[in-house]
């Protein structure tokens, strides 16, 4: 495996020498940097960083590819906590629909929404699925995403959802990206069942977290706990019946109204709740003492023109927060999260440094590779992005629509498609 040493870096960001799990409060704030740096990869690890002024010899090193990072910046990867970037298809027709008026839950109800690309996916194989996953990945990866977690969820019956994982699995295999894989059986109620509520979710209870965890194909299970879908009881329960089988659960959470999605997270020990736009004091609250990540989504909530999450209010009262992108065809069709941390700066008042440890550290805890992944620290994977030319770290969320990702590093290696 080739060594490479990256020299004359402007600034290295996001240092943690002492291993940190959250950044939580006030310590949002500080994003802990190098000025002037160089840092050694080798085996696929992060080996050495140091500053230019006091440059070691590294004359044992053969075969050293040396790049020159002169005038720009190295950044531990983004770690996008929350996608469903497998899918068929698309849904700019409700996009269209909802610019004339129509609202998510009117599409919803007249049949679009999760249940369209549920159909969708039903139609198609699994070398279908993974072949329109692929540019999706190779996308975010040039965007300077190095590690994603990919949910279950537009299957709906057994068949497909085990389909959709196993695509997932795929993934794992053939990407250079950290991958964790979520079962999100309980994202809609199908048509089939829509008179019979309790019986899909006794199937996803007695036959899909069964099949899912015999397969182990997933590390987490989610649930939409919302009105009209997963009510605060059956997230409970259905979360509950995942732990059994050794899947921790997440929530998508406060999404469209206040549900009581966090307080079900934080009872069943969820590693995160997502959305966040309707949480209270009340959550707020019961998050303080929690395990639970809260996560905000700015591209789901900018898309369908959702509320803004009180992202600042939490992190006042001195909680940690994650941001992902939740990449999907309904609510947020792009994975960018150098647009995500744009997002949450301008509409939410988060600080870029604030966003940075949302997007690495933060939301590392929220799929947990906390341990190798989301800042630059010996012994860590060498997942990072070295920037274009940049006068500030901060010059990332200023810039919106911009993508000033130049060179990506996956498990040591200089990512070329
Ligand atoms: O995270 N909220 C539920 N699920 C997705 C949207 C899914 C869809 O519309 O396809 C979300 O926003
Ligand atoms: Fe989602």
């Amino acid at each position: 495996m080739q060594k490479i040493l990256i020299k004359n870096i402007k600034k290295l960001v996001q240092l943690r020498d002492v291993q940190v799990s959250t950044i939580k409060g006030k310590d949002m704030d500080v994003l802990p940097c190098l000025d002037d740096a160089w840092l050694a990869i080798d085996n696929g690890l992060i080996a050495d960083y140091g500053s230019m002024s006091d440059f070691p010899g590294i004359a044992d090193w053969k075969d050293l590819q040396v790049i020159d990072a002169s005038g720009k910046m190295v950044f531990p990867s983004w770690v996008d906590s929350h996608t469903h970037i497998v899918y068929a298809g698309s849904r700019e027709q409700e996009f269209t629909d909802r610019i004339k008026g129509l609202s998510y839950e009117e599409i919803a109800q007249r049949g679009g929404g999760i249940l369209n690309s549920s159909k969708k996916l039903q139609d198609a194989s699994e070398e279908e699925l993974l072949q329109q996953a692929l540019p999706r990945l190779h996308e975010i990866i040039l965007q300077g995403t190095g590690a994603v977690e990919i949910k279950s969820g537009y299957g709906l019956n057994l068949e497909s959802e085990l389909k959709m994982l196993r695509v997932i699995k795929k993934i794992k295999e053939l990407t250079k990206l950290t991958v964790k894989s979520t079962f999100l059986g309980a994202h809609a109620f199908p048509l089939a069942y829509k008179q019979n509520k309790r019986g899909y979710i006794d199937l996803i209870i007695k036959e899909m977290i069964p099949a899912v965890a015999e397969e182990k194909l997933a590390e987490y299970i989610d649930i939409f706990c919302e009105q009209n879908y997963f009510s605060f009881d059956e997230t409970i329960e259905i979360l509950e019946a995942g732990r059994k089988h050794g899947l921790t659960p997440k929530v998508h959470a406060e999404q469209m109204s206040h549900s009581g999605g966090v307080e079900a997270g934080v009872k069943c020990k969820a590693i995160s709740v997502d959305h966040l736009e309707y949480v209270n004091e009340a959550d707020i609250k019961l998050l303080m003492n929690s395990i639970t990540m809260p996560t905000i989504l700015p591209g789901a909530a900018y898309f369908v023109s959702l509320p803004n999450p009180p992202a600042r209010q939490m992190i006042d009262a001195g909680l940690p927060l994650a941001i992902a992108s939740d990449f999907n065809p309904g609510t947020s069709p792009t994975g960018n999260m150098n647009l995500m941390q744009s997002i949450a700066c301008i509409q939410y008042k988060l600080t870029p440094n604030e966003a940075i440890n949302a997007s690495t550290m933060n939301s590392a805890y929220a799929m947990q590779v906390e341990k190798e992944l989301g800042s630059i620290t010996i012994g860590k994977k060498a997942n990072l992005f070295i920037t274009k030319p940049i006068p500030s770290s901060d010059f990332i969320s200023y810039s919106f629509g911009s993508n000033l990702v130049e060179t990506v590093i996956l498990n040591g290696e200089v990512y070329k498609g």
